[in-house]
């Protein structure tokens, strides 16, 4: 064994206590940065996240609700959400008089309130965009001249 003055021993005990106080600092410091990373979910803003994704369209559908994001969708979202899926909606085609007989339906049987001034927009909108398909479908073959079968 080597022979250790005090002094030596105060010494080492000194660097003993600097290092170890560093590796606590160290520690600590890493599992905040860990925490600031990689924030578990009790800590996120869940308000903000929903607000976010709720405004996201992609390709032109709004992805939240499935609805074609044109003019006047967010009247569908304010008026049609609350009761069922949108997917009644966006399953759907109808002309605007089949649209508009829908409404009276679930005005008649199901309390749908009365939609005021917005009617004509929503019907505007899902007579545009839940339509019966006419435009954007191939059209009907015409054949010039008709053939016997023999
Ligand atoms: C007050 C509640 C309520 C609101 C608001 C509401 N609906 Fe409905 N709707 C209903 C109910 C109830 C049904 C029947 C549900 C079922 O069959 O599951 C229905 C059914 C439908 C259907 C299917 C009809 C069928 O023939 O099967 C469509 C399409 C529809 N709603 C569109 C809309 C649109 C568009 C709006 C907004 C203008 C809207 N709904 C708002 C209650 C509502």
């Amino acid at each position: 064994m080597q022979n250790i003055s005090d002094k030596e021993k105060k010494t080492l005990g000194e660097i003993n206590r600097k290092l170890t106080n560093l590796i606590i600092t160290l520690t600590l410091f890493m599992g905040g940065m860990w925490l600031v990373l990689y924030p578990p979910i009790f800590l996120q803003d869940q308000t903000t996240i929903i607000q976010v994704d709720s405004d996201i369209i992609e390709k032109g559908i709004h992805v939240a609700s499935g609805l074609i994001a044109a003019e006047g969708f967010e009247l569908v979202q304010q008026n049609c959400g609350g009761c069922h899926s949108y997917k009644l909606v966006t399953q759907n085609k109808n002309t605007r008089d089949g649209w508009l007989e829908t409404i009276r339906w679930m005005q008649e049987t199901q309390k749908l309130w009365d939609l005021g001034e917005n009617e004509t927009q929503l019907l505007d909108y899902l007579a545009e965009n839940y339509g019966p398909e006419e435009t954007g479908r191939r059209k009907q073959l015409e054949i010039a001249e008709w053939y016997e079968l023999e």
